[in-house]
């Protein structure tokens, strides 16, 4: 692939919206082509399995259930957005990828990790971000910059307990694939966040 994948993870509240409009800048002022996306969604398809994720209605969804849908948009999303981007030489910034499947129906649901193994080689193959950026911030400080902002969805909805499951199993991969995956600390201010962000940039270039 001519282009890189860089993925952008973390729980409710972790600054990776404001974040990525800075990346984008960042990258487009060195002369790249960037192309942002997000998942669940990113495809009119992906939007659609999105909107019945995150809908609040949908309570007694199982996590199986929610785990195929998940993979089903990032299928979606490889063939018409992603694979396209990377094969004609864009960067691609992605707002949460594979590892938000292990952390969220692995950790925060309980799902086994072979069960997101088979699919994520299904779907993916050989495909791996070049850098993920987890951006770590403490459960309850999250939550409570999340719930600033409008009516929670389905995920949102959930306990703290959920999300603290979530936050350590997101910890748990970065140790396990610690050549990809920087923890960036979040829990501090935009400027501190940025450069953090930056320094791996520039590792990576
Ligand atoms: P967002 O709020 O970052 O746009 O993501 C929507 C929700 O989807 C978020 O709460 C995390 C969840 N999610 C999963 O549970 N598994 C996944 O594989 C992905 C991509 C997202």
């Amino acid at each position: 692939m001519k282009g890189r994948l860089i993925t952008l993870e973390g729980s409710e509240g972790a600054g990776k919206s404001s974040l990525i409009r800075y990346l984008r800048e960042w990258l487009e002022q060195r002369g790249e082509t960037v192309v942002c996306c997000r998942e669940p969604g990113g495809t009119p398809t992906g939007e659609a399995i999105r909107r019945i994720l995150l809908d609040r209605k949908r309570a007694g969804m199982l996590a199986h259930t929610e785990l195929l849908l998940m993979f089903a948009s990032r299928a979606q999303l490889l063939a018409e957005v992603i694979l396209p981007a990377l094969e004609s030489g864009k960067t691609v910034i992605c707002d949460r990828f594979v590892d938000a499947s292990y952390a969220y129906q692995g950790g925060g649901r309980g799902l086994p990790e072979a069960d997101i193994a088979k699919l994520e080689k299904m779907v993916l193959g050989q495909l791996q971000p070049n850098l993920t950026l987890l951006l770590d911030v403490p459960v309850r400080l999250g939550l409570k910059r999340a719930r600033r902002t409008g009516k929670p969805d389905r995920f949102e909805s959930e306990q703290q307990a959920f999300f603290e499951r979530v936050r350590k199993a997101y910890l748990l991969r970065a140790g396990q694939y610690p050549e990809r995956i920087a923890i960036i600390d979040s829990a501090g201010n935009q400027n501190s966040v940025r450069k953090q962000v930056i320094a791996k940039l520039e590792q990576l270039a």
